[in-house]
């Protein structure tokens, strides 16, 4: 569905994605892990088209879309969540994903008929219906998160790239989160995901990548990921002797 190929990014003198390959299936949550600096926020914004490769290609369903702008991609089906969430605080949850809803799709939606779409989205995530209209300055980590979610799915992505969702919240919250990924993944979205806590990435993911330095070092089920060496080494090591 994906195909990333030979991806290079630099900033400056930095390599911070070097020459990597990738392929995402339909259907599967394909989890996206490393050290920090490794490359992985760098890697999706290659795939969602914030940032433009120095070289290297990414196709999606068999098109060439390298270096397509953000708008576009998420309008073609390819939808990314930030690791610092920032929308404007004086939005309610409702207005934030109507927002995404009536621009973030290629398909035409009325403003009432984006509202109403907006709201169903915020049920689905697990937003209550009496904080539809609460501003997002008054809600909390989680609460964001699902609005945060609700947004993504209302530009109807296939692939929804995820950036350390479950960054700032505490270990049920986090276990919610994998819940409602899991729910996603079930209503046909094919997820990657970038997660620091070992125990979230296992628990949900179909296949692991290892990133380390901006190159691909393994790549495997999760089991096959906790069992290799050079992953390890690099990330698994240091992650337990912390
Ligand atoms: N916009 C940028 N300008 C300069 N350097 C950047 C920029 N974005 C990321 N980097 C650098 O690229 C490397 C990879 O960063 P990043 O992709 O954010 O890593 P990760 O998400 O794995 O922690 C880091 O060394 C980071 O400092
Ligand atoms: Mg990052």
């Amino acid at each position: 569905m994906l195909e990333v190929q030979g991806v290079v990014k630099k900033f400056g003198g930095l390599v911070a994605v070097n020459n990597v390959n990738l392929t995402v299936r339909k259907g599967e949550i394909l989890g996206l892990v490393g050290s920090n600096g490794a490359g992985k926020t760098t890697l999706l914004n290659i795939i969602s088209g914030i940032y433009r490769p120095d070289s290297g290609s990414v196709y999606f369903n068999d098109k060439n879309i390298t270096g397509m702008n953000l708008d576009k991609i998420c309008k073609a089906g390819i939808s990314k969540t930030f690791q610092h969430a920032q929308l404007f605080p004086g939005l309610t949850a409702c207005e934030g994903v109507t927002v995404s809803a009536l621009f973030g799709n290629h398909h035409r939606v009325r403003r009432d008929d984006a509202e109403r779409e907006a709201r169903e989205h915020l049920t689905f995530v697990g937003l209550p219906p009496e904080k539809h209209d609460t501003t997002l300055a008054h809600l909390n980590m989680i609460e964001l998160r699902r609005v945060q979610l609700a947004r993504a799915l209302a530009s109807r992505p296939q692939i929804l790239l995820l950036d350390e969702l479950t960054t700032g919240l505490n270990p049920s919250e986090g276990t919610e989160a994998i819940h409602l990924i899991k729910k996603m993944r079930d209503r046909g979205i094919t997820i990657v995901m970038i997660e620091h806590v070992m125990r979230v990435i296992m628990g949900v993911s179909d296949r692991i990548v290892v990133l380390d330095q901006g190159e691909k070092i393994a790549e495997g089920t999760p089991a096959e990921i906790v069992s290799n060496q050079a992953v390890i080494d690099s990330y698994l090591g240091k992650n337990y002797a912390q």
